[in-house]
């Protein structure tokens, strides 16, 4: 199969590959660039498992081709930690108990990070808003939420 050429930053780094016009950003993520944080679950863009940040706005990456990210400003979760310091949402997901499986936390994550970046006071309204359309099947979201909002104070 003819193949692309597509240049992007992942995580700060800059990125050229040739991938085929079918490929998913979830695959290219997963399976050749060895980020394995954004998770398959649904690969339907249903349940936000695999959301990554592309140019400042959540996207699914299950639903994304990797040939259409040229130019692209990725961040992963790997790409929160910073200098060995884990960013505050990663933080406060642990110390609230936020994760149990796990197969939602990157993505609810990285779409809570997209929140706290325009907005780092959030109402409680506003973080349910924003991750409700991310499935999570362990947690119930009330950990998840207060996660986010304690994550909020140390970001404001
Ligand atoms: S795996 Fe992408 S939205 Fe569910
Ligand atoms: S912690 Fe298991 S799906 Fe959310």
């Amino acid at each position: 199969m003819e193949t692309v050429k597509v240049a992007f930053t992942v995580n700060n780094e800059e990125t050229v590959l040739q991938v085929s016009p079918n490929e998913t950003l979830l695959e290219t993520l997963r399976e050749r660039l060895d980020l394995t944080g954004a998770k398959e679950s649904c690969g339907i863009g249903s349940c936000g498992a695999c959301t990554v940040e592309v140019n400042g706005l959540p996207l699914r990456s299950c639903i994304v081709l990797t040939s259409e990210m040229q130019g692209a400003d990725i961040t992963t979760v790997e790409g929160l930690n910073r200098e060995g310091k884990l960013h505050p949402l990663q933080q406060t997901f642990m110390e609230e108990g936020a994760v149990q499986c796990g197969f939602c936390t990157s993505g609810m994550i990285m779409t809570a990070k997209t929140l706290l970046d325009k907005n780092n006071q959030p109402t409680q309204k506003e973080i349910i808003k924003t991750i409700s359309s991310n499935v999570c099947r362990c947690t119930g979201y009330k950990k998840i939420v207060k996660a986010v909002g304690e994550a909020s104070k140390k970001t404001a």
